[in-house]
């Protein structure tokens, strides 16, 4: 497998790739990786003759500096769970920030139509600014034809579907489903650092958003919302930052159900320090 870490050895040998008539697939991650993101890449294998993985923990997307100080870079594991595709078509980019941000490390501003200004937004300042300075980075820097993102963050998933149409980027977006341990646990790379205790208890997290999904059937999404709050005011392991039903287009919370909208149910819910956000499409 070829491993880059450097932009302009990589950009050569995508150069190659192109006069082929081929296509170049995006993974973006931040490493720590797991079956979530080798979903991502398999999808990604389908679609193109050659399948980029960037491995970067991108500094300006972290509002709280403990956060990323404690975020797990495991890149000797993270070529080894990639090498088990035995699939000559995948491309590790794994640079240095100094590689991916021209100057200074720093985010760009950007404007969102509001996406940028709820549930993540609200409690993570500046972190969508730091995604899309990064993502818009390696867009530029790695020409993909396509690039996937998981559904777990679902928006950060519509903010560069928005990033694309602002920026005015050939990219086609892929959405890929969440996947979710046997307990139902949604998969992140944050989940390794749960205390044995915390991980037992963190399946309650799907447990509600899934008995949310049946009660959005015959309740307000009020009513829903406050059997949730009360069902985690009750918990003893698990604390609820923001449980929130909301329009999957514009992720504006649900004022009145109207059957022509889609709607999703996002939560972030903190299991010790560990801050671990999930949702599920409700119609
Ligand atoms: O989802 C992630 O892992 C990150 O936010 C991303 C898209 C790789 C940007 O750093």
């Amino acid at each position: 497998m070829r491993v880059y870490k450097l932009k302009q050895d990589l950009q050569a040998h995508l150069e190659n790739v192109l006069k082929k008539q081929n296509t170049i697939g995006l993974v973006p991650t931040m490493g720590a990786l797991h079956q979530g993101h080798l979903s991502l890449v398999n999808t990604a294998l389908i679609d193109n003759e050659v399948v980029v993985v960037s491995i970067f923990v991108n500094p300006t997307q972290f509002n709280n500096q403990n956060d990323l100080r404690n975020y797990p870079r495991t890149l000797d594991s993270d070529l080894k769970l990639l090498a088990t595709l035995k699939n000559s078509k995948v491309i590790v980019y794994a640079p240095e920030a100094s590689d991916v941000y021209q100057g200074k490390i720093i985010s760009q501003s950007f404007g969102f139509d509001g996406l940028e200004h709820e549930m993540e937004g609200e409690f993570r300042e500046g972190h969508f600014n730091g995604v899309a300075t990064v993502v818009k980075n390696l867009f530029e820097i790695v020409k993909p034809h396509k690039a996937y993102f998981g559904e777990k963050d679902f928006q950060q998933l519509q903010i560069v579907r928005k990033l694309v149409e602002i920026s005015g980027f050939n990219i086609t977006i892929i959405g890929c489903p969440i996947l979710r341990e046997s307990d139902g646990l949604a998969m992140s790379s944050r989940n390794g650092r749960l205390t044995q205790e915390h991980r037992k208890a963190s399946p309650f997290i799907y447990e509600m958003l899934k008995a949310a999904k049946v009660k959005f059937g015959t309740k307000s999404a009020n009513e829903v919302s406050e059997w949730v709050k009360n069902e985690f005011a009750n918990h003893k392991l698990l604390a609820l930052e923001y449980f929130t039903i909301a329009n999957e287009t514009t992720l504006k919370p649900i004022k009145r159900k109207n059957k022509q909208n889609k709607y999703r149910a996002f939560i972030a819910v903190f299991a010790g320090d560990v801050r671990l956000i999930d949702n599920i499409e409700l119609n």
